[in-house]
């Protein structure tokens, strides 16, 4: 087929559309994994997941099962889950602590922290053979770089490539909004997560995240029944209802509304949305975390701290994080139809309990299995990409507001927050990591 070539993969993707073979031809995805995951940095995980030496975390980066570890020295390691003798997994748990090494279950090999051997049982064998334990071929392998910023542990499969700030660019602020919400600058991650194969794509679900447009038509059931019982709270008690029914309510704001919030793209796909939701009501809950912050870092920084008015970001193509209720979403694709995220939460260091619930009723109410949020967006991912099989159509969208949001030193801001310029940003991405190598 034609777009099995480079030349031809660049024409699947124009400035205002893209071609459905984006999202369902296998051949694509397999691509992707190569030029996209294998190369971009990749979230593993929270340094807090792993915080005495032998704690680790299994997760996976495209199709290749690593493992996050703390080692006696406190360096945090991320190592490919597969012994070198003959390739079985390490970790088959997901999570837990392996005490003073690794060993593996079928040999008995035994591997540091750091991936070097401590121990070959009966070793004697290997003398006098091509096996040298001092030999990276017979070591856990690392991943090719580790960094982490702000305890946010990131991966990159490849030797080749912007440092993890660099890449983060504007994007870093998502790690600085949560972090400095905290008195103390930090967040500690809640274990564990939601863990949700969604029968679709892996870019409708980023797609879908800064979709100003889908809130008040797909989530208006919620939002209007949330709105109901906020009506009738206040005229019951006369006093304003708890902030989770605004959490719900506010998804059917008037279109125009969601318009008045402002998108920005960044380099490398990052997008973000901000001026969505505000969050200082004045109840003694706030009002108390509120002066624990300024005690912390002062009045005029603590201010501005609290007016940062950041909805989500988008860590293209692996995370949406929405920094001020202290939740990111990870992404792993696993098919061209099926795609696993991860849904953690995170506890202010040094901010009061009440701070902490109300973050967790958000992180409740669209996320878990009896959400009524999530269910919607679950199900509009699934019609798409059954819709994306079928011949009815070539093309998916991108065509509102196209070509009109200005651009200033390689950075995009929407005309209104109801533009498809994040989808287009996250393609424009796409297209330069398919090509590249190519
Ligand atoms: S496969 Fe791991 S010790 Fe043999
Ligand atoms: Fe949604």
């Amino acid at each position: 087929m034609a777009y099995r070539s480079v030349a031809s993969l660049e024409s699947l993707v124009e400035p205002d559309r893209v071609h459905r073979m984006c999202y369902v031809d296998p051949e694509i995805f397999e691509r992707e994994l190569e030029n996209i995951f294998y190369r971009a940095w990749i979230y593993i995980g929270h340094e807090s997941q792993v915080k005495n030496p032998g704690d680790f975390w299994t997760t996976q980066i495209g199709r290749q099962p690593m493992i996050m570890v703390r080692a006696y020295d406190g360096q945090v390691y991320v190592l490919y889950n597969r012994c070198p003798h003959r390739g079985a997994m390490l970790c088959t748990d997901r999570y837990g602590n392996a005490s003073r090494a690794f060993q593996c279950s079928y040999h008995g090999w035994q591997f540091h922290f750091d991936g070097s051997v401590r121990h070959i049982p009966a070793a004697q064998g290997y003398d006098n053979t091509r096996l040298s334990m001092h030999d990276p071929a017979f070591q856990m392998k690392r991943a090719a770089r580790v960094e982490s910023y702000r305890g946010f542990v990131f991966a990159s499969l490849s030797t080749a490539g912007p440092d993890l700030l660099t890449w983060l660019g504007g994007a870093q602020a998502a790690f600085d909004d949560m972090c400095d919400r905290s008195p103390e600058g930090e967040v500690e991650i809640v274990p564990t997560c939601f863990r949700i194969i969604q029968k679709s794509n892996w870019k409708i679900f980023l797609e879908n995240q800064l979709d100003a447009v889908h809130p008040s038509i797909a989530h208006e059931s919620t939002g209007r029944a949330a709105a109901d019982v906020e009506q009738a709270y206040e005229e019951r008690t006369g006093e304003k209802p708890p902030l989770s029914y605004k959490m719900l309510s506010a998804f059917i704001m008037p279109l125009e509304k969601w318009g008045e919030l402002e998108t920005v793209g960044h380099p490398y796909g990052h997008c973000m949305l901000q001026g969505y939701m505000g969050l200082r009501p004045t109840d003694p809950d706030t009002l108390a975390y509120e002066a624990i912050m300024k005690q912390a870092y002062g009045e005029e920084r603590a201010e501005d701290i609290l007016n940062v008015n950041l909805h989500h970001v988008l860590v293209y193509p692996c995370l949406s994080v929405q920094s001020p209720l202290q939740q990111l979403r990870a992404v792993r694709p696993l098919a061209p139809d099926r795609t696993l995220t991860e849904i953690w939460h995170f506890r202010l260091k040094g901010a009061p309990e009440a701070i902490y619930r109300r973050s967790l009723a958000y992180y409740y109410l669209v996320n878990s299995p009896s959400t009524m949020v999530n269910a919607d967006d679950l199900h509009n991912f699934r019609i798409c990409h059954e819709g994306l099989r079928t011949q009815g159509g070539e093309w998916v969208s991108f065509h509102r507001n196209a070509g009109q949001d200005p651009v200033h030193n390689g950075i995009v801001t929407s005309v209104t927050g109801m533009s498809e310029m994040p989808m287009r940003n996250q393609f424009t991405a796409w297209k330069a990591y398919m090509l590249a190598g190519g």
